[in-house]
């Protein structure tokens, strides 16, 4: 798939940080990288827990990071994984994005070497409950 320079930079970042991934249960390694709406990247990767449930995603991890350093508007995201077809977020990161995303934030599906399907935020998620909706808006 043809790719911006800038999409290609969060890409490679995103390849980076699924190297970093602790995944000894799954094996099933993930990285994400994540442009903040002033252009700063924030990756992660996934980060398992003998206590399987305190497992953290890549794209919550790179969220989290982004937001705990103040920034809470975002471009785009990459996420990593060497499945085929490309994996979706979870449904826990979709509910994370919920809370900072617009519905056109992109999320791009990838594997190590490529960006293989762009979607926007509302195509994983139509239907999100997040902010607005608390505030009885649409
Ligand atoms: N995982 C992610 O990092 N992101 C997702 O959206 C799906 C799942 C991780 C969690 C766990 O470490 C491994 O993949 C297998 O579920």
């Amino acid at each position: 798939m043809k790719i911006d320079a800038a999409t290609r930079k969060v890409h490679q970042m995103a390849v980076a940080a699924r190297r970093r991934a602790y995944a000894p249960y799954s094996k099933f390694k993930v990285g994400a990288a994540l442009e903040g709406s002033g252009g700063r990247l924030y990756s992660g990767s996934n980060v398992e827990n003998a206590s399987y449930g305190g497992t953290v995603c890549a794209e919550r991890v790179a969220i989290l990071k982004a937001v705990s350093e103040g920034v809470k508007k975002f471009k785009q995201i990459v996420v990593v994984t060497d499945a085929k077809p490309p994996a979706a977020p979870c449904a826990l990161c979709l509910q994370t994005m919920a809370e900072f995303f617009d519905p056109g934030t992109r999320i791009h599906l990838a594997s190590p070497m490529a960006v293989l399907s762009t979607r926007l935020f509302s195509e994983l998620l139509p239907l999100p409950f997040g902010p607005r909706q608390l505030r009885g808006e649409r």
